[in-house]
């Protein structure tokens, strides 16, 4: 990472300073992830983001409004008498972790299915014999909207103390118009009600549902109506392109609906096979192609070309036992902006902490910390479209980041599973702290 000076603070008009609400001082190293044209870093740019050595940061109401030099702090803002003041004891700060790809309003777990697998069962043979995701279809049709924003708000609350800030949320339990707009339902009622910002996706094809077994485009009928009701409640449209779920095109004609009903795209492509997934993304300028553990040299160009981003999901193929990883180095190279999510879900990758992934990432895919880190933040900020407001530290972005008893950054993949950030702040509160959730203040 280069040490380059960060943008000064922005002064109000008339030269007054902003009163900080919330101030963090004594930071070793702030990592801010800031730098070069808004957008995703790729390529050699990929893990190079600024380092601001003594760093303070301040915050007014919800929003940065200072991030540099802990030197030039009092010339910059004014501290109101009652600010929260947070001492970060000679640790290191970044940006909270934006997780860009889950399924995480679901019920019931699968660790049976878990079991099976470890000793010999494939993933799409317990899909075949109406396990996978379907099992977990069946229990989230059944589960109420109280259970499920219940199960849902425990597993948010665990990321936010693992120092996630913002979370995409996919549908894709329910599989009829009830129970995909329950799901999206929920995760907008979580949104309004908790300390985190949600990102809701509509995944209809997310598996044929056995009623439509012999009716194909039946199902995919429904989900064009799915678009057509369900578009306002969401922000992106996904599909799970592979053998054994949606064709490449049943897929394209899904993703078209969805970007003409106003939807970003996003695909599960090339996850167990080289289906043409990633070709299709490209094609369609998705704005993220996710999973990507089969992806070809030709498709990988191809993303490049089109600006997508890849998704990494590094805990999936651990969890199917396929031990194939996404290629992320050939992906880095070709210029393909890389971020990182967990996938959370009951089947392949009940996985809730962002810092084991980046941990994973390091270990299984060689990414350095560095290059895993803004892949967990800025990258991932903008694979969900937020990233003019989350996924850095600077002056007039949301106040969302976390505070590490570390002494350098690579510490924290390094001592894998085994690091809680100290304090978590969201929208310039603090949220959680030493592994428990705070009483917001
Ligand atoms: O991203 N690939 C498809 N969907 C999920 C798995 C969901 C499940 O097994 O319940 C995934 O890996
Ligand atoms: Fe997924």
């Amino acid at each position: 990472m280069a040490d380059r000076p960060e943008d000064g603070p922005k002064r109000r008009a008339g030269g007054e300073k902003p009163a900080a609400t919330l101030v963090v001082t004594n930071i070793r190293a702030c990592l801010t992830m800031a730098g070069g044209k808004p957008g995703p870093l790729a390529g050699e740019r990929q893990g190079e983001t600024t380092v601001l050595r003594d760093a303070a940061i301040a915050a007014a109401g919800d929003k940065l409004v200072y991030v540099g030099p802990a030197s030039g702090l009092p010339a910059a803002v004014r501290v109101a008498p009652d600010a929260l003041r947070v001492d970060a004891a000679g640790g290191i700060a970044l940006p909270g972790f934006v997780d860009c790809h889950t399924h995480v309003v679901f019920a019931g777990w699968r660790a049976g299915e878990f079991a099976q697998r470890v000793v010999g069962a494939s993933y799409q043979q317990i899909l075949e014999a109406g396990g996978g995701i379907l099992r977990t279809v069946a229990a989230t049709r059944a589960a109420d909207e109280e259970e499920l924003v219940d199960a849902t708000r425990a597993r948010l609350e665990r990321m936010l103390v693992a120092g996630t800030t913002t979370i995409e949320a996919k549908s894709g339990y329910g599989l009829t118009l009830a129970d995909e707009a329950k799901i999206l339902r929920v995760v907008r009622r979580l949104d309004g009600t908790g300390p985190w910002d949600l990102v809701p996706t509509l995944l209809g094809a997310h598996a044929l549902p056995a009623e439509y077994h012999d009716d194909r485009d039946g199902y995919v009928d429904l989900v064009l109506e799915m678009i057509e009701t369900l578009a306002d409640r969401a922000a992106f449209v996904d599909v799970f392109c592979e053998i054994g779920a949606f064709t490449v095109r049943e897929c394209r004609k899904i993703l078209e609906r969805g970007r003409r009903a106003g939807l970003g795209i996003k695909l599960h492509a090339d996850q167990l096979s080289d289906c043409g997934g990633a070709l299709l993304a490209a094609e369609l300028q998705a704005v993220s192609a996710d999973h990507l553990d089969f992806v070809t040299p030709e498709a990988t160009a191809a993303l490049a070309g089109a600006g997508t981003i890849a998704v990494m999901l590094p805990t999936v193929p651990l969890y199917v036992m396929a031990r194939r990883q996404a290629p992320a180095a050939r992906l880095q190279a070709a210029g393909v902006p890389l971020a990182l999510a967990t996938d959370f879900n009951p089947g392949t990758s009940p996985v809730e902490s962002m810092g084991v992934v980046v941990a994973l990432a390091c270990l299984l895919m060689r990414m350095s910390p560095e290059a895993a880190l803004v892949a967990a933040t800025r990258n991932a900020a903008w694979a969900v479209g937020r990233g003019d407001r989350v996924g850095s530290l600077e002056a007039g972005k949301q106040a969302d980041l976390q505070v590490y008893a570390i002494d350098e950054a690579a510490e924290l993949p390094y001592r894998f599973g085994q690091i809680a950030p100290s304090v978590v702040v969201k929208k310039g509160r603090i949220v959680a702290a030493e592994g428990e959730l705070s009483a917001v203040q």
